[in-house]
């Protein structure tokens, strides 16, 4: 299916929950958000009548992201079911990881195809400071947990905050003796996580890419490795915006996505529905598109409709408007 600009959007990302057993600084407010009422959510059978509509048009590849997917009830058959829905080629899930441990194997058997793994820092005060309630080990564990099942790609998403201070290197080493795509993410400043009413940053807090890039390799060439190179054959299977490099030997590679200073919205691909089913058309844009009546009516037609109708309303791109009214936890990033 082609939006109106002839970008081929096959890929839908769907919270599954507005709720996270994190509290990470620029996904949402200390105290959490108003959290949707149970009522409110899409049933898991709203769910699947959505999948099943989708890929009537379309839709070939799923992602189910949160707040936290994993805290979702019957997640793991609604993997199940969403694998068995024709036409759907691939299922994934970005999580933080602490639930991996007991799940992964159940979602590896219920056809989970792959797992990004969102993880910012490899040192223990500072992923308390920033997720406020975590414990790295557990994300850590999590990591464990989605090798050992035979996930593969494993990817570990890191949010890059230049007032943090992160150690870069030390995350894009990551790579070299495991099969783990670390992926740097520029921070977008969305949802009133930023701004005045919660940690403050804006957009000198917006590392971009290339300064990454560069700041990586001077760094990694300081302790005696090669630089970085386009990845070749070990580039990860991805439906993302994702570019992908490599240290020359290494196991995995090094990614960088970079929403805001590399606009990749010709090459979107993507919808998007929030856990109270509203489908949004671009990350950056408020304007959604109600689907929870028509699925819960039961009437296929009415949610195709609606579907067609935020396909038809995707912008040509993000015109530099990068905030938005939600939090990512409610978009599920
Ligand atoms: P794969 O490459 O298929 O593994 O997935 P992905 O990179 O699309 O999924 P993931 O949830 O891991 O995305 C990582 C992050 O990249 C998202 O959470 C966003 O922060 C950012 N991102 C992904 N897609 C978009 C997009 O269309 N627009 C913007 N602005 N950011 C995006
Ligand atoms: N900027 C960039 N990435 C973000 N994520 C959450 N909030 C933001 C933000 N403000 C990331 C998470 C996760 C993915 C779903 O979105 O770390 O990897
Ligand atoms: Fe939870 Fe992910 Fe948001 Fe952190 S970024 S609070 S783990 S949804």
């Amino acid at each position: 299916m082609k939006d109106a600009h002839g970008r081929v959007i096959d890929y839908l990302r769907i919270s599954l929950t507005d709720r996270c057993n994190f509290r990470c600084i620029y996904c949402m407010p200390e105290d959490g958000v108003c959290q949707l009422a149970h009522d409110d959510i899409l049933r898991i059978e709203d769910i699947e009548r959505l999948v099943r509509v989708a890929a009537s048009i379309g839709i070939k590849s799923i992602r189910l992201t949160g707040g936290e997917p994993l805290v979702r009830k019957g997640v793991v058959d609604l993997v199940s079911a969403i694998t068995a829905t024709p036409g759907i080629e691939n299922v994934s899930m970005t999580t933080n990881g602490v639930l991996l441990p007991a799940m992964a194997d159940d979602l590896k058997r219920a056809g989970l195809s792959r797992v990004n793994v969102s993880l910012d820092t490899l040192d223990e005060a500072q992923f308390r400071e920033i997720t406020r309630v975590g414990k790295l080990e557990d994300t850590l564990a999590g990591i464990e947990a989605a090798l050992a099942a035979g996930f593969d790609p494993v990817k570990v998403n890191a949010v890059t905050v230049r007032s943090l201070g992160q150690d870069f290197l030390a995350f894009a080493k990551l790579s070299i003796d495991r099969p783990l795509h670390v992926r740097f993410i520029e921070y977008m400043p969305v949802g009133n996580a930023s701004g005045v009413d919660g940690c403050g940053w804006g957009k000198a807090d917006v590392i971009p890419s290339e300064e990454l890039f560069e700041l990586i390799n001077e760094q990694a060439q300081a302790q005696g490795l090669e630089p970085l190179r386009p990845a070749g054959g070990s580039r990860p299977i991805g439906w993302g915006p994702a570019r992908y490099f490599e240290f020359p030997g290494a196991q995995g590679t090094v990614g960088f996505i970079s929403p805001l200073s590399r606009h990749f919205c010709s090459e979107c691909n993507r919808l998007r529905v929030t856990a109270e089913g509203r489908i949004r058309p671009c990350l950056f844009s408020d304007t959604e598109y109600d689907v929870r009546a028509a699925l819960r009516a039961g009437d296929d037609e009415g949610a195709r409709a609606v579907l067609y109708e935020a396909l038809g309303a995707k912008p040509d791109e993000h015109h530099d408007k990068v905030g938005t009214e939600r939090n990512m936890s409610q978009i599920g990033g």
